[in-house]
């Protein structure tokens, strides 16, 4: 974990209103104040409808907030421009989601090589940087399989090989374990450790404290609002004398 830098996320007093000043307004995020280092792995839990995604989506970029002010790496998201924002995410951020979200027609390799512009990445050096890619996840031998001639877990590989392409800083996970078996999602869980100790930000949304129990930090949302849960990982500690 780096302290020198500026926080890679930083957000201050972030508010979310869905549908604002209509019967259906819904108030998603309250106040969520939060500062994540180079380095750090974070876990953010909380039951389904507590905030989690609409927060995950306003770190990636993905949506706006109706106050407050987040800082990506240092940069005022809300002074960019769409093209700006989106050379930002492209840049910064890798994501990971349950479903693995991979394309069903194209090999492992051409879906690692999706993010990468035709026009930026000429096609021999996009072959190279989805091999070295898929090898960092453990994938070598997999490059020509198609998403269905590979398990769940691979799949998850792939995916998480697709989301660090562009070599972002950060690697958003929106329970990414939660469509696999407790050894699998554990292998996950333990790629994630290895980015982290490479330097990576890691941010896992989860519902499953023993996932959660993986990260360096844990946060749970409730209604809107976000706690950092220090006295959990105490006690989970004290419990397994595991440090997680
Ligand atoms: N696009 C949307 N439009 C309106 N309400 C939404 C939208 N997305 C989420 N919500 C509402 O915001 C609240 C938080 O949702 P969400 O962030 O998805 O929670 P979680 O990921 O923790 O399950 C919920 O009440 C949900 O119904
Ligand atoms: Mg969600």
């Amino acid at each position: 974990m780096d302290v020198a830098r500026p926080p890679v996320i930083e957000t201050r007093a972030l508010e979310k209103v869905y549908s604002a000043g209509t019967e259906a307004e819904v108030v998603a995020l309250r106040g969520v104040s939060l500062a994540i280092a180079h380095g750090e792995f974070v876990a953010i839990m909380g039951p389904s409808g507590s905030g989690k995604s609409t927060l995950m989506n306003l770190i990636g970029c993905l949506d706006t907030p109706t106050g407050g002010q987040y800082l990506c790496d240092g940069i005022d998201v809300a002074t960019l421009d769409r093209e700006a924002l989106a050379q930002l995410r492209r840049d910064k951020i890798g994501f990971v989601f349950q479903g693995f979200n991979l394309l069903p027609r194209m090999s492992a390799l051409e879906n690692v090589a999706m993010p990468l512009g035709y026009a930026r990445v000429p096609n021999e050096a996009r072959a190279d940087r989805a091999r070295e890619a898929l090898a960092a996840v453990g994938l070598e031998n997999r490059g020509s399989h198609r998403p269905s001639e590979l398990s769940g877990g691979q799949q998850q590989r792939v995916a998480i090989a697709r989301a660090l392409i562009n070599r972002p800083p950060v690697l958003l996970a929106d329970e990414p374990t939660g469509a696999l078996d407790t050894k699998t999602g554990e292998e996950i869980l333990a790629l994630f450790k290895r980015l982290r100790d490479d330097g990576h930000t890691v941010v896992l949304i989860t519902h499953d404290p023993e996932v959660a129990a993986h990260a360096d930090r844990t946060f749970v949302m409730r209604d809107g609002e976000l706690h950092e849960e220090g006295p959990y990982d105490t006690r989970v500690r004290a419990h397994t004398g595991v440090v997680p």
